[in-house]
């Protein structure tokens, strides 16, 4: 929480400075910013130089922040000017009318952006922020499997290269994976490169009396898999009444132990409306924090768990992507393989259930 004081060529007046550690002050009280210590006013003042000189730069740029719920909570509402899943995200670059999109979030979002809005120039501000699913299979590897299954319908989760969505017929996200796979024609499906949520996905079609049959590929993300349905039955038996809630990412034994297995939208949305002592998030620790500001009256007792490449987004990288953008922040795609990869998205946007 140390952050160096930013000093831009004409630095904000102390009131100025006051007035939005205030306002940071408000949004982000209830977070953890250390195991046990919640943000305080001093920290806000910290940051906030910052966060005026970002806000401040993204209207002289025509700019718009994305945030995943993943990332650092003084992110998403310090600077952010959207908030949400995957799915709603991609909602928002396609329809994004700014200059720049900033992507905090994962390389594989920003990729994504810039296959929606390819006239908007998208920028990462890591770009080591990969994704183990993402980076578990390349359209090299995917053409090897559909020449081994060329009846199945290709369906990619959009934590997926931009290559391996050009190969798929069809993106799903964690919101949308049951309903847009059930609709359909093909009984087979080649379902890249969440081997955990195919595994899920398998069961909940057949309990929804679905007949299909889900081939995967072996990737995992490295922060669901590790949940385990042992402790969950433990963490049951210390905080009764516990509330359990997890990511299709987790392994099917900790979906069975929960309560409620959904999106992070819907994981949110869940907790919000659901009157329980306790609430276990089997997820990443961000979204911990944004029901701490959004649901300051839910207990979490822990167990969330920390994505590497969420992490590596700070308020510093965002404002060197906007200020400056290097090369390596900057999302460049070949048109050709855009086009393709675009053509599974829009199926998916086609397919999803309107609510
Ligand atoms: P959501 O689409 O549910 O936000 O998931 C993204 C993700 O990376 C989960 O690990
Ligand atoms: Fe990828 Fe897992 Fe991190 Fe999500 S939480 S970005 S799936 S590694």
């Amino acid at each position: 929480m140390h952050r160096p004081l930013l000093h831009p060529d004409a630095p904000p007046s102390p009131s100025k400075i006051e007035c939005e550690a205030e306002r940071l002050f408000r949004a982000l009280l209830h977070v953890d910013c250390e195991p046990g210590r919640t943000w305080d006013y001093e920290a806000c003042h910290r940051i906030a130089p910052l966060t005026l000189e970002i806000n401040r730069l993204k209207k002289e740029k025509d700019a718009v922040i994305l945030t995943h719920s993943y990332v650092e909570p003084e992110i998403i509402y310090g600077v952010g000017d959207f908030k949400g899943d995957s799915y709603f995200l991609s909602l928002q670059a396609r329809e994004a009318k700014a200059k720049v999109i900033v992507f905090a979030g994962v390389v594989f979002m920003g990729e994504t952006a810039k296959i929606l809005s390819p006239g908007a120039t998208v920028v990462v501000p890591d770009r080591g922020s990969g994704c183990s699913l993402a980076d578990s299979l390349t359209g090299d590897q995917l053409r090897k499997l559909k020449a081994a299954y060329p009846d199945a319908a290709v369906v990619c989760y959009i934590n997926s290269t931009a290559e391996v969505k050009a190969e798929s017929d069809v993106c799903v996200t964690s919101g949308n994976a049951y309903d847009i796979v059930a609709r359909l024609p093909q009984r087979r499906i080649l379902f890249v490169p969440d081997r955990l949520m195919g595994e899920n996905l398998r069961i909940e079609l057949k309990r929804r009396g679905v007949d299909k049959e889900i081939i995967t590929s072996d990737g995992t993300c490295i922060v669901h898999d590790v949940f385990d349905a042992k402790s969950v039955a433990e963490a049951r038996v210390r905080f009764p009444g516990l509330k359990v809630v997890a990511h299709p990412e987790c392994t099917p034994e900790v979906a069975a132990a929960a309560d409620f297995v959904g999106s992070t939208g819907a994981m949110m949305k869940y907790v919000k409306q659901t009157a329980a002592p306790y609430f276990l998030m089997l997820t990443e620790c961000g979204l911990v924090g944004r029901l701490q500001v959004e649901a300051p009256e839910k207990h979490f007792i822990g167990g969330c768990r920390l994505c590497p490449y969420m992490k590596l987004n700070s308020l510093e990288k965002i404002h060197e992507a906007l200020a400056a953008p290097r090369p390596d922040q900057i999302i460049l795609l070949d048109e050709g393989l855009r086009h393709r990869a675009l053509r599974s998205i829009e199926r998916m946007f086609e397919l999803t259930p309107k609510t």
